[in-house]
């Protein structure tokens, strides 16, 4: 309840004219002139720089697809079978060296990391945990199920065009393989993900119920705001040479 009241504080009141599709077309057009964490680390960051990231992201990726998973039984019909579908890629589509968390403990090895799951707890500050518990939060209930369906769209729609920069910071630290290839992958499979998301999950689930219209919005926003902490306190951190981990890594 305190962090709900929090993030709702945080995000603020949304007007009742804000719309899903409005909201998920502000969420596909890319600034060109872009700030952030993913343009940092593509134009200036250190590979110690990205070791942190990768920490920081460790959290989720490591169960990539597990929170949202939780939304399948609140589903029905065509969203929920659309919903499957992509998570179905998340999980690898039937190969277990392919499953996005087995990706991304192949980057965190191929990097000189711990892989087990939460090996980081206690190295990522609140703003790191912030993010990974509003998914866990939206999906452990019911009646947050349009916020849930936000949220995972946010992701997908904001994952291609991120990981996009990931791969082209990662090839200028000509940093190992399997990091590059754990935002290859995502670099082309969310842009087929948005567009299923958006039409047919999102879309589905409002032409079922409409009355969901303003939480799927509030987790759309919900996830900009948790977003937008992390990247403050990263670039914060980065911009004063200081490190944006609360211990160092070896
Ligand atoms: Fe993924
Ligand atoms: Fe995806």
């Amino acid at each position: 309840r305190v962090f709900l009241a929090a993030v709702r504080d945080e995000v603020g009141s949304i007007p009742s004219d804000v719309t899903a599709v409005g909201e998920m077309d502000r969420l596909s057009i890319e600034p060109v002139d872009g700030t952030g964490p993913s343009y940092y680390l593509r134009d200036h960051a250190t590979w110690e720089q990205m070791r942190e990231y990768f920490v920081h992201r460790s959290l989720y990726h490591l169960k990539e697809g597990d929170p949202h998973a939780w939304l399948i039984p609140r589903l029905s019909g065509q969203a929920k079978a659309s919903f499957v579908a992509v998570e179905f890629d998340e999980y690898g589509a039937g190969h277990g060296t392919q499953v996005h968390q087995q990706l991304f403990a192949d980057l965190m090895a191929a990097a000189g990391l711990d892989c087990s799951y939460l090996g980081y707890l206690d190295a990522v500050p609140a703003e790191a945990l912030a993010v990974v518990n509003l998914m866990s939060l939206f999906g452990l209930h019911r009646k947050f199920r349009g916020a849930a369906a936000g949220h995972f769209a946010a992701t997908e729609i904001t994952s291609s065009p991120g990981s996009h920069r990931m791969v082209a910071a990662l090839e200028r630290m000509h940093a190992p393989q399997p990091c590059v290839r754990f935002y290859r992958e995502h670099v082309e499979a969310d842009a087929v993900h948005e567009q299923v998301v958006r039409l047919n999950v999102i879309g589905d689930l409002l032409t079922r119920e409409p009355c969901l219209e303003p939480d799927v919005v509030f987790g759309i926003r919900a996830f900009g705001a948790m977003e937008e902490r992390l990247a403050d306190h990263l670039m914060k951190s980065w911009t004063a040479q200081r490190s944006s981990l609360l211990r160092p890594l070896d």
